[in-house]
C-alpha cells in the first residue's frame, strides 16, 4: 500500500521551531513528528510514502534518507512549485499514487498525532464499499476544524463543513484518510482544498464515509495543543507501553527521558515531560507539563513549566519559564530570568526577564 503526507504549509503558527525545521521535522515526543506516522503506517504494510511538500524538500529528504534505510520504506518527495492547497498535491503526486493493484492509499495531515488505528480504517474502508474514508474525532471547539455531520450506524457522511462559522456538530476530520484511486478523477491539478472541494462532492453522492478514531488525537500545529498532544501521547503510551516511561522517586505521572539524556541529584520531573537525547538537567531542576529537546542544558534549581525549549538552548541556574514560554533553537537564558510566556526566536541570548507574552525577537 502507499501513503501519501501533506507536508507543505510554512508552519507559521509553531514559530520559532519551524524557523529551524520544517514543522513535520519539529520533535514530539523525542521523535520528529512525521516519524510517528511514517512508523505507524510501516506497521500495517505501506511501503511507499510520498511527501506532498512545497518547499526545503532537500531538508526533509536528507533527513528522512536515514530512517528509509532503517525502516525498510522507500520515502519520495512529489514537490510543488506553487502551494497546491490539500488536494491539489494529489493530483500532482497521481503516478506515485496508482498502481496495478488499483488499491486505496493513505493520505495523512502531517501534523496530526494519534494511535493511528489505520488497520482498523482498512477494514472499515472494505466493510463500507464507499470511495473514501475519513476518520473523525470529537472536540469541544469544532470551529477551527472540518466538521462532520454523519450517519451514526453507517458512518455514511451528509455533510462536510470546513471551519464552520455556524455550529453543525462537533464530530470533525481528524486529517486522516483512506482513498480510493477514483478520488484522483475528481481533482483537478491546481490550488484546490480536499475539504472544500473535494469532500462537500463525495458526500453528496453518498460515498463518504467516517469513522470514529479510537484513542486520543490532536492536531499539534500550535503550541498549547503541541503541549495537550504531548500529555495525551504519554497517557495513551502509559497503557500501551508504559515500560517506555520514565521511573523513579523523582518522577511524578508520566514522563520521556531519552536513554542520553542526564538527570541531576534532586529534581522533580513531571507529570508530562518529555526529554531529548543528549540533555543535562543539572541538580534541583523542576520540570512539569513540557518538551525539552535534543541537546539542552536546564542549570540548577530552573523551573519550567507549560514551555517548549527548543534544540541546544540552555536555562540558566534559578530561572523561571513558563505559561508557553517556547525557546527556539540555542536561545540561552540567563541565571534568575523569568520568562512569562515569552516566545523568542533561535540564537538569542535573554538577559531581562519576560513579565507578559510577547515575542522576543
Ligand atoms: N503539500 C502541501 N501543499 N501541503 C499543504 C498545503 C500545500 O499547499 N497547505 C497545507 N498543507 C498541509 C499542511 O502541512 C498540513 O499537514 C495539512 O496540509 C493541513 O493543513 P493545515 O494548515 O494544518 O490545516 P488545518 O489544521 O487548519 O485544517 C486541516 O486539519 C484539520 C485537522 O487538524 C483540515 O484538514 C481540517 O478539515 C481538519 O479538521
Ligand atoms: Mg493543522
Amino acid at each position: 500500500m502507499k501513503a501519501l503526507i501533506l507536508v507543505g504549509g510554512f508552519g507559521t503558527r509553531l514559530r520559532p521551531l519551524t524557523l529551524s525545521v520544517p514543522k513535520p521535522l519539529v520533535d514530539f515526543a523525542n521523535k520528529p513528528m512525521i516519524l510517528h506516522q511514517i512508523e505507524a503506517l510501516k506497521a500495517v504494510g505501506v511501503t511507499e510514502v510520498v511527501l506532498a511538500i512545497n518547499y526545503q524538500p532537500e531538508v526533509m529528504l536528507n533527513f528522512l534518507k536515514e530512517f528509509e534505510a532503517k525502516l525498510g520504506i522507500t520515502i519520495t518527495c512529489s514537490q510543488e512549485t506553487e502551494p497546491l492547497g490539500t488536494a491539489g498535491p494529489l493530483a500532482l503526486a497521481r503516478d506515485k499514487l496508482i498502481d496495478e493493484s488499483g488499491e486505496p492509499f493513505f493520505v495523512l495531515n502531517s501534523d496530526v498525532i494519534s494511535e493511528y488505528p489505520f488497520k482498523e480504517i482498512i477494514e472499515f474502508h472494505k466493510a463500507h464499499g464507499g470511495e473514501a474514508s475519513i476518520m473523525v474525532t470529537k472536540v469541544d471547539e469544532p470551529s477551527k476544524y472540518g466538521v462532520v455531520v454523519m450517519e451514526e450506524s453507517t458512518g455514511q457522511v451528509d455533510k462536510f463543513v470546513e471551519k464552520p462559522k455556524l455550529f453543525v456538530g462537533n464530530k470533525i476530520n481528524a486529517g486522516i484518510y483512506l482513498l480510493n484511486p477514483s478520488v484522483l478523477d475528481r481533482i483537478e491539478l491546481r490550488p484546490t482544498s480536499i475539504e472544500k472541494e473535494v469532500f462537500p462532492k463525495i458526500a453528496a453522492e453518498k460515498k463518504l464515509y467516517a469513522m470514529v478514531l479510537p484513542g486520543f488525537w490532536m492536531d499539534i500545529g500550535q503550541p498549547r495543543d503541541y503541549i495537550t498532544g504531548l500529555r495525551l501521547y504519554l497517557d495513551s503510551l502509559r497503557k500501551k507501553a508504559s515500560t517506555k516511561l520514565a521511573t523513579g522517586s523523582h518522577i511524578v505521572g508520566n514522563v520521556l527521558v531519552h536513554e542520553t539524556a542526564k538527570i541531576g541529584e534532586g529534581c522533580l520531573i513531571g507529570p508530562d515531560v518529555a526529554i531529548g537525547p543528549g540533555c543535562v538537567v543539572e541538580s534541583g531542576v523542576r520540570l512539569s507539563r513540557c518538551t525539552v529537546m535534543r541537546g539542552v542544558r536546564i542549570k540548577k534549581h530552573a523551573c519550567i513549566s507549560s514551555s517548549i525549549i527548543g534544540w541546544h538552548s540552555t536555562v540558566g541556574q534559578w530561572a523561571r519559564v513558563e505559561n508557553m514560554t517556547i525557546l527556539g533553537e540555542d536561545v540561552h537564558v540567563c541565571d534568575e530570568i523569568y520568562s512569562n510566556g515569552g516566545v523568542v526566536l533561535p540564537h538569542k541570548e535573554i538577559k531581562s526577564s519576560i513579565l507578559k507574552p510577547e515575542i522576543v525577537m
